[in-house]
């Protein structure tokens, strides 16, 4: 029995037997190269300006594809084996978002405190800024989690002291903390857009895709809850409506 592999190249056709039996073949069209395999081992059929060439035993080398690739595995043990297609000015604006959500989480920590005190006692309102405070440091905790992946290294840098004292003569502390933190989601999400910009620039889709999906729709959903919550607050003033903004905060009412 015969089998007949038949396959075509834009220029030319060509026509290749093999005669063993039990044998397979594959067709590649609008390209040179087809391969079959019978029991004796492959069978390489090349066409090239209507010349045909058999080359038996090999189908491709991947060792020479790859010697290129092999020259930028480092050997020194400071250097990342994972990194790939992955620039500094990337690396650097990551390290750059980590300390912006290490800042954002120690404010928010701090007012936290604030709303704990025995004489505030908004305890909703400090519920609400230390599941805040914690969410973004899990940010700060993703992106390192991906500096890694990509064979970059953390570099943490200085925190600033926050406020301590977050009363405010006109507009009292819940308002006043509420802005602040409005503010604080603003320059994240513009922080966000910059990490996102330097990775556009430099070509790294993966980086982009890895900011768009894990922080940007997050980032809007979280400045539009925060602009509710300061109309709110700017709804029921400062004293007895407070109260009952931060009760709804405590038992999870807030909408
Ligand atoms: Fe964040
Ligand atoms: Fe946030």
């Amino acid at each position: 029995m015969s089998m007949r592999a038949v396959f075509s190249s834009s220029l030319s056709h060509s026509l290749c037997n093999f005669n063993a039996e039990h044998s397979r073949s594959v067709s590649l069209s609008s390209n040179s190269v087809s391969f079959g395999r019978n029991v004796s081992g492959m069978v390489v059929c090349a066409t090239k300006g209507g010349n045909n060439r058999t080359l038996t035993g090999v189908l491709f080398e991947p060792f020479e594809e790859v010697k290129k690739e092999l020259d930028l595995v480092p050997t020194a043990p400071q250097f990342s084996l994972a990194r790939h297609k992955y620039v500094d000015e990337s690396e650097a604006a990551i390290n750059e978002q980590i300390n912006v959500e290490y800042n954002v989480s120690y404010v928010y920590h701090a007012m936290y405190a604030y709303f704990d005190r025995d004489n505030v006692a908004l305890k909703g309102l400090a519920k609400f800024f230390k599941e805040s405070s914690e969410e973004e440091r899990g940010h700060a905790e993703k992106l390192m989690e991906y500096q890694n992946k990509r064979g970059g290294k953390v570099k943490l840098q200085s925190i600033v002291r926050p406020l301590s004292e977050f009363d405010h003569a006109d507009k009292g502390d819940a308002l006043y903390a509420m802005e602040l933190t409005l503010s604080l989601e603003k320059l994240t999400n513009e922080k966000l857009l910059h990490l996102h910009s330097v990775a556009t620039k430099n070509g790294d889709v993966q980086l982009a895709d890895f900011v768009e999906s894990e922080f940007l729709g997050e980032q809007v959903e979280a400045i539009k809850k925060i602009s509710e919550y300061v109309a709110q607050l700017r709804r029921v003033g400062k004293g007895h409506g407070v109260w009952h903004f931060n009760q709804t905060l405590l038992h999870g009412e807030a909408a």
